[in-house]
């Protein structure tokens, strides 16, 4: 039997790349890291992306609120926007107000330097307890502000490999706090029924 260490480090060969989520409702704008995306079409025409966002985040709210997200592909070299947006939460900091950006055709921003961005609307959700797995529809696609990608996309395992010696620690405390606060509510899934903003209560 392996233990819940082991059966974790397996659980991570099936992480997705670490890219930037973007959010807004209201006046309020911001951007956050997750390596939990997944393609969730394989119909060219119907693109389709889920994501997982920990209720405990800042924007959590703001997607669920909006009902739009914004996906961004990383390339290696943005080490600095990972810490940027992976490490402080909105409560403390508007960190998009030092992150180029502009409006989307949803409500989330979208952000100039990056691989690629994909502009979402939630077309369902499920609650996992401590989070809730949003699936979106792909809306809108493009190479951040540049006519052609360059770089390389920065995956979850070059992530861990070439993370920065000096923010490393933080990063492992980051992760353990995360799932400490995430035990509990785990073991709490309740029924959501996933209408769009503004079109009643979304649970039963
Ligand atoms: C590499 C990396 C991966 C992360 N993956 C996730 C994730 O899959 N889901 C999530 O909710 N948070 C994830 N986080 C944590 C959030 O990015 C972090 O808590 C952030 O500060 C939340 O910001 P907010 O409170 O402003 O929304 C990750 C952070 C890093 C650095």
């Amino acid at each position: 039997m392996l233990t819940p260490d082991e059966t974790y480090q397996l659980l991570r060969n099936v992480t997705s790349p670490v890219v930037a989520i973007t959010s807004a409702h209201g006046e309020v704008r911001n951007g956050m890291i997750i390596d939990s995306a997944i393609r969730a079409s394989i119909v060219p025409t119907i693109p389709r992306l889920a994501i997982i966002i920990h209720k405990f985040n800042y924007s959590h709210d703001l997607i669920f609120g909006s009902g739009a997200f914004a996906l961004h592909l990383l390339r290696t070299d943005q080490y600095p926007l990972i810490h940027h947006l992976g490490f402080q939460s909105r409560r403390s900091v508007d960190k998009l107000a030092t992150v180029a950006h502009r409006p989307g055709v949803t409500s989330a921003p979208v952000l100039d330097d990056c691989y690629a961005h994909f502009e979402c609307r939630v077309v369902n959700a499920m609650d996992t307890g401590a989070s809730t797995c949003f699936l979106g529809d792909v809306v809108a696609v493009g190479y951040g502000a540049a006519a052609a990608p360059t770089g390389e996309v920065l995956t979850a395992a070059y992530f861990r490999a070439h993370i920065p010696a000096e923010w490393r620690d933080a990063y492992l405390r980051q992760l353990r706090e995360a799932q400490q606060r995430a035990e509990g509510p785990s073991r709490e899934i309740r029924p959501l029924v996933w209408r769009p903003p503004g079109a009643g209560s979304r649970e039963p």
